[in-house]
């Protein structure tokens, strides 16, 4: 229930998705390196607060007002909700008080995803190489990493992440992210990429009561003739979170994709597979931190067509009774959480644009 009530409030927010909550100690000065292209939520431990961005470091830039931005909102809780952030959106992010005194600053590198490093376990790819920022200087481009993420999935093989930030190492200095180190300086170097990390996992399932997530979405898809493709999209998927997908009950793991092997769908990397683009029917889950956030039935591939079948009144869709066991599973917390599931209907139905019938269920 507490899980619950957070989501409920959490979701409060005039903003579609959930997004990455990235806080600093009241009066202090964070300095950090992010990603590109997965939301975040910076909070500002102020109520009244107001927030000032520059674009860049350095001293004559000018503060813009981050609401005036289209990819950044602050919401009712005064935080800056920023979606899909660009590498060009680094800079410094200050929260002021009424008084004009600075609550918080934060100093962000969004790390450029489109030029992301990904090496595999089961692939033979090797890690970035420690470099020097010029030729024989003693600041060093290194990755940074993050602690491993939990497995994507439970009680069956799954994979687990971890995520590399590019920073720069200098004599006497705390490392500073490269971005905000080299921007001014040097403009770009092609090891200024942030890195992944995958490897296979095995873990067993914990018995907790309260999901993580909280809600299961229920969504039909449809193939028009013309189509070849369509994108899914996987509600609070990032890659800051773990997240699986699969089709027909087969995981499409990140192995296959970094492999060329998943032949049937493409796993958005960049954002840690909050999309999936289908070139075929199936029936599509995703996965957040091992529970599963949403199920994408095909409409009409699975059933025939025939005018006669319409007529047939002892036959139910499939997809229906696909659905029927997690619904029975999920039933008894239906009741307690209506209201936010309108919330986060709400909240989330600009998330796939393309879809129909939309179901949800909390759990
Ligand atoms: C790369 O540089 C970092 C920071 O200076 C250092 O901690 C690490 O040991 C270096 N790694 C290698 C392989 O030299
Ligand atoms: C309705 O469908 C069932 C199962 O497919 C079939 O056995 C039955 O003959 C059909 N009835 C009619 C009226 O088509």
């Amino acid at each position: 229930m507490l899980t619950t009530l957070w989501l409920l409030l959490s979701l409060a927010v005039p903003v579609p998705g959930f997004y990455t909550p990235i806080s600093c100690p009241r009066g202090q000065k964070c300095q950090l390196a992010l990603l590109s292209g997965n939301d975040v939520l910076l909070e500002c431990p102020l109520f009244g607060g107001h927030w000032k961005y520059y674009f860049s470091m350095s001293k004559e830039s000018r503060a813009y007002d981050p609401s005036k931005v289209s990819n950044i909102e602050i919401t009712s809780e005064n935080n800056l909700a920023i979606t899909n952030p660009l590498p060009s959106q680094k800079g410094l992010y200050h929260c002021w008080d009424k008084s004009n005194t600075e609550v918080i600053q934060f100093e962000i590198d969004f790390q450029d995803m489109s030029t992301v490093h990904i090496t595999h376990n089961a692939l033979q790819v090797m890690p970035l190489q420690n470099q020097s920022v010029r030729e024989g200087s003693r600041e060093i481009m290194f990755t940074q990493w993050e602690p491993w993420q939990d497995c994507n999935r439970c009680g069956v093989p799954g994979e687990r992440k971890r995520l590399g930030y590019c920073y720069v190492d200098e004599p006497l200095e705390d490392p500073m992210p490269c971005g905000l180190y080299l921007g001014e300086v040097l403009g770009w170097s092609s090891r200024m990429r942030p890195e992944v990390q995958v490897e296979t996992c095995l873990v067993e399932c914990k018995d907790t009561s309260f999901a993580p997530v909280g809600f299961v979405i229920y969504d039909n898809f449809k193939f028009n003739e013309e189509q070849e493709s369509l994108w899914l999209h996987c509600p609070i998927a990032s890659m800051y979170r773990p997240v699986s997908w699969e089709a027909n009950n087969t995981p499409l793991t990140w192995q296959n994709e970094l492999s060329g092997k998943n032949l049937h769908s493409t796993l958005d990397i960049p954002s840690g597979g909050r999309q999936l683009q289908i070139f075929q029917p199936a029936i599509y889950r995703c996965f957040v931190e091992q529970e599963v956030v949403a199920q994408f039935n095909p409409l009409g591939a699975l059933k025939p067509k025939e005018p006669q079948t319409r007529e047939n009144k002892t036959q139910e869709p499939v997809s229906k009774t696909l659905s029927i066991p997690l619904w029975l599973k999920l039933l008894p917390f239906v009741g307690t959480v209506l209201v936010l599931g309108l919330l986060l209907l709400k909240t989330l139905s600009p998330l796939s644009g393309k879809s129909r019938n939309r179901t949800l269920l909390v759990k």
